[in-house]
């Protein structure tokens, strides 16, 4: 099979502006990278929730930013094609702006396309200011793990109007910013798809519904690896057999043709 070309940021608007979904997953190392590139997922996503899956941490907020480049690096050296985004992990954006572009500069030298971080407008003169030094930014709205002691635990944002209100605004400045991407956790299926027609940028749900651009599950999740009740926005697609590579690709073509999210089981 001819190899793919490399995903390159040009692409992914391209794809967004055709109507093709984007499959984004979670990678944490070189292995799952090469699997995960070969079975023509577009995005990987060496995201801090490896603090989670990898590390057994209770949330995101312990993770480091040595660990990140380092997980980045590894999945750089497995990648061939796909587009790599790097997380920021929580308090390496918080301080200052200089801190946020020295953070964002070791994961791009890592290896990284793009770096994602979370949280509303306050970040957007951060967006701006990387954006302005030449790196690619992911923002991340709705549910950040980073702030879950603030936001009292895992729940679904933006369901009354005020919520909604204060999500649209934030997403508006950080498109303003320049994010080329945003990710949109546990946010109701309506406001999500509302959000993706408005914005300029890809959005990427993640128990957002199926009217976004893209999706992104952690990798784990969908492999039916991670121990106790999965969030029910998550499909196991591992659980018709095969190999690893297999439930990938159905990942993938579940993405691309719509039929994941199913709202009737993964919505909100
Ligand atoms: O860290 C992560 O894996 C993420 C996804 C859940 C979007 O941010």
């Amino acid at each position: 099979m001819e190899p793919r070309k490399p995903l390159t940021l040009h692409r992914l608007r391209a794809m967004h502006a055709a109507g093709e979904k984007i499959a984004m997953l979670t990678c944490y190392d070189a292995c799952f990278a090469r699997v995960l590139d070969d079975a023509g997922v577009d995005v990987l996503l060496v995201g801090d929730s490896l603090g989670m899956v990898l590390q057994g941490q209770p949330s995101t907020v312990p993770v480091t930013l040595d660990e990140m480049a380092y997980h980045v690096q590894c999945v750089a050296r497995g990648n061939r094609s796909a587009w790599v985004i790097g997380d920021l992990p929580f308090g390496s954006y918080h301080a200052s702006l200089a801190q946020a572009v020295d953070s964002a500069a070791r994961l791009m030298q890592a290896g990284a396309h793009m770096v994602k971080l979370e949280g509303g407008g306050w970040t957007a003169p951060i967006v701006a200011a990387l954006v302005e030094r030449g790196i690619p930014v992911c923002a991340h709205l709705g549910l950040t793990p980073q702030s879950v002691h603030a936001l009292g635990g895992y729940r679904v944002q933006g369901r009354d109007d005020e919520g909604a209100d204060t999500l649209r605004r934030h997403a508006a400045e950080l498109g303003a910013a320049g994010a080329a991407m945003l990710v949109l956790e546990l946010v109701p299926s309506a406001l999500a798809a509302e959000l993706a027609t408005t914005l300029p940028m890809p959005v990427i749900g993640i128990g957002a519904g199926v009217g976004v651009a893209g999706q992104v599950l952690v990798l784990h999740d969908m492999l039916g690896l991670t121990p106790g009740r999965p969030p029910r926005f998550v499909r196991n697609f591992q659980q018709e057999g095969g190999a690893v590579d297999a439930a990938i690709r159905r990942y993938v073509a579940a993405v691309k043709d719509g039929s994941f999210p199913d709202e009737s089981l993964h919505g909100y």
